[in-house]
């Protein structure tokens, strides 16, 4: 399928979905809202695409932001009756199941840094920059930063970023446990294809089941983290890949998925 704002391509088991508004930094506007949506929609229900990398067209940018000229025109009651940055949450974050890594590329600000931060884990470009600049525009996170921020990077440094707008490098980004892993600029889509690919490759209700696990650790206390995580344990002894993936190491052999 074809879209305006979003380029999407199929490379074996790996999609690659692109945001595509290089003239604006790729600021996501309600087109690239509803662009994303589908394309996620899409990538979750085709049984042949088993990880997603989501990157900025451009050098410059994986998004900028918000798109700041279409928020200009909005009041308060259209954000408030639209619910507006909602759909990020319930049709971004949280209706993908399958694992996607965001590989950025340049300045994720604002919406930018908060969509790379909806993503299972952030490869960051030597380039890339991170940000939650709002408090600039007399705003204020709308998206998750001050929640996934807070979380990813602790409080210190999340409250110094949100008040001041300043930006963090890609090394610092790194030591501060925001991205997995910093790559060379040039190297950053291959990279991503790679990881994205070993990802792919492994039995697919397993890597479900783990993103799951490592996503409850945001929203649960310890004790209930750690019964969920046992019981989905369970769960997964009972699959026919865990029969295939035990009996393929004690043969000595690779295994052969069925994703299930
Ligand atoms: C709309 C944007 C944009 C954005 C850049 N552009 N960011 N358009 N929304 N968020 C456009 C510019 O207007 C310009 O268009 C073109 O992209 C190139 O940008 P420049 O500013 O000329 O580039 P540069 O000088 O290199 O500066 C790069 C930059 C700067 C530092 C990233 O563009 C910038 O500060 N952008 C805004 C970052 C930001 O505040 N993001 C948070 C948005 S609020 P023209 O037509 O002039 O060439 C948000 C939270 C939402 O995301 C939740 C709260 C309600």
């Amino acid at each position: 399928m074809s879209y305006e704002t979003i380029l999407t391509e199929t490379r074996d088991a790996v999609t690659l979905i692109t945001l595509n508004r290089p003239q604006a930094l790729n600021a996501l506007n309600g087109q690239v809202l509803e662009d994303l949506i589908s394309a996620f929609a899409e990538f979750e229900a085709d049984d042949s695409q088993r990880c997603a990398v989501l990157t900025g067209s451009g050098d410059k940018a994986f998004a900028a932001g918000a798109d700041i000229k279409e928020m200009a025109e909005k009041d308060a009651a259209d954000f408030y009756l639209e619910d507006f940055f909602a759909r990020w949450t319930s049709h971004v974050a949280e209706a993908v199941r399958k694992p996607w890594i965001a590989a950025v590329n340049g300045f994720a600000l604002g919406g930018g840094c908060e969509l790379a931060m909806m993503a299972d884990f952030i490869l960051a470009s030597d380039q890339a920059k991170f940000g939650q600049p709002e408090i600039k525009l007399g705003v204020a996170p709308g998206m998750g930063g001050s929640q996934r921020l807070t979380r990813a990077v602790g409080k210190s440094k999340a409250m110094e970023m949100c008040l001041t707008g300043r930006m963090m490098g890609a090394d610092e980004a790194e030591r501060a446990g925001l991205v997995a892993r910093v790559v060379p600029h040039d190297e950053l889509l291959t990279e991503a294809m790679k990881t994205a690919a070993t990802i792919a490759g492994m039995p697919s209700m397993a890597a479900m089941v783990n993103k799951e696990m490592v996503n409850a650790a945001f929203e649960t206390d310890l004790a209930q983290g750690i019964r969920h995580e046992r019981r989905l344990f369970q769960i997964l002894t009972a699959s026919e890949d865990k029969a295939e993936g035990m009996a393929a190491f004690i043969e000595k052999r690779e295994g052969k998925w069925k994703g299930r």
